[in-house]
């Protein structure tokens, strides 16, 4: 029965990826597109090349005989031009959702003005329910005990934390980078942690481990797929993020849980957040062994511009739409080289899920009182996310 499943999705496979062929349609340009890449789909659209398994509208279209532009082709499969995900920049909005406690347990939300992130929304729910169900009553993460200056995460507690490692092998491969399960098949992490001119591609994710010494290769997963974001364009800074998609589904236990994503855009001075990392300890230091965690504050829009002025990589300076500042302005905590890709969280909304309101991205210097450092801000990435995620 599975045989004759497989056999006969194979054969579907061919027919689809054949029909597509045969209506490509020639995009004007010549420079070749990779997955990832923006892409015109034809009358001023834009869009970008996903692999057509994850591009319902492709699917349909060669279903139908309808033309499609390809980018390009992984074997044999079709890279297509997919306008099922738009890139949108959500406006500036305020927090507005409301959620509705039952039992410690966020059961539904109330939503008002633009529905960013719903998508993200109901997994997060469901996630929820999945790794701790709110009628057993089985006992949650207490996440009260984060202290200001960086010092070592415990067992468990940020079991959604991914480290990055680069080298063609597992044995010698170097972990530089962090990152974050938002689901069973995919990895949130920085643009400029996909690739490193010395290191190569990121080849690996290790989950569940606390110590760098912990890393087994049980616990190792290999990147079967990198998605950039398709205005991430190195060495320039703005669209700082990536999503990693994991050689098989991840298997959740009480050590390796996804994240939610935040969903408010969080724009409040002081506002309090979470970073955490394997990086370096301060300034030319060496990596930490043990994850480490820092409470962080939100500087306000100005103080993060001056900190930032505008450069070559930088040309408007920071972009308060995308981009924000947290530090601390009385401690010397912040995160350092070797946390990008990581994740700033809050955990205090979901009973035993943390959420993911920004990704680590730069800094000046690291571990000076008052200097912060630029995290790219979550949700007007929203709807990128969730097209590749749960297309
Ligand atoms: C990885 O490197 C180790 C040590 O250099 C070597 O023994 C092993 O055979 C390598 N494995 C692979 C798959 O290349
Ligand atoms: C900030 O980024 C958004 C999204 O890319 C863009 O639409 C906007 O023009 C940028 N603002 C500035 C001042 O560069």
């Amino acid at each position: 029965m599975v045989l004759k499943n497989i056999f006969y999705f194979i054969i579907m496979w061919n027919i689809l990826a054949f029909l597509l062929f045969m209506c490509v349609s020639v995009n004007g340009d010549s420079k070749e597109l990779f997955e990832g890449d923006l892409c015109d789909a034809g009358a001023g659209q834009q869009a970008f090349c996903l692999h057509i398994q994850e591009c319902m509208g492709a699917v349909a279209a060669a279903k139908n005989g309808t033309p499609y532009t390809i980018c390009t082709y992984r074997g044999k499969d079709p890279i297509v031009c997919c306008l099922d995900a738009l890139l949108k920049f959500t406006p500036i909005a305020v927090e507005r959702s409301d959620y509705q406690d039952q039992d410690g347990c966020i059961v539904s939300t109330k939503r008002t003005g633009l529905q960013i992130g719903q998508k993200a929304l109901e997994k997060c729910l469901k996630y929820q329910q999945n790794t701790c169900p709110c009628k057993t009553g089985a006992s949650g993460i207490s996440f009260e005990d984060i202290i200001a200056h960086g010092e070592n995460a415990e067992l468990n507690e940020f079991s959604n934390m991914a480290l990055l490692g680069y080298g063609d092998n597992i044995t010698t491969a170097q972990w530089s980078c962090g990152g974050s399960v938002i689901s069973e098949r995919y990895i949130l992490t920085a643009g400029h942690c996909i690739s490193g001119r010395e290191i190569g591609d990121v080849k690996f994710i290790a989950l569940g481990i606390l110590a760098r010494t912990d890393l087994k290769k049980d616990v190792v997963y290999s990147v079967e797929r990198i998605i950039r974001h398709p205005e991430y364009k190195p060495p320039v800074k703005y669209h700082d993020i990536a999503l990693l998609k994991t050689d098989r589904d991840i298997s959740f236990s009480l050590a390796i849980k996804p994240a939610c994503l935040e969903v408010d855009n969080i724009q409040r001075e002081g506002h309090e957040a979470t970073a955490i990392g394997w990086g370096t300890l301060g300034d030319g230091d060496d990596t930490a062994n043990t994850l480490q965690k820092t409470k962080l504050y939100q500087f306000p829009h100005q103080e993060c511009s001056d900190r930032y002025r505008p450069t070559r990589l930088l040309r408007n300076g920071i972009n308060q739409t995308i981009q924000m500042c947290y530090g601390h302005k009385t401690r010397p905590t912040d995160t350092c080289q070797g946390d990008s890709g990581g994740p700033l969280l809050i955990s205090n909304k979901f009973r035993c899920l943390h959420s993911i309101v920004g990704v680590t991205s730069f800094g000046s210097a690291c571990g000076h009182t008052g200097i912060p450092g630029v995290y790219i801000r979550l949700v007007p990435y929203l709807p990128w996310i969730e097209s590749v995620v749960w297309p």
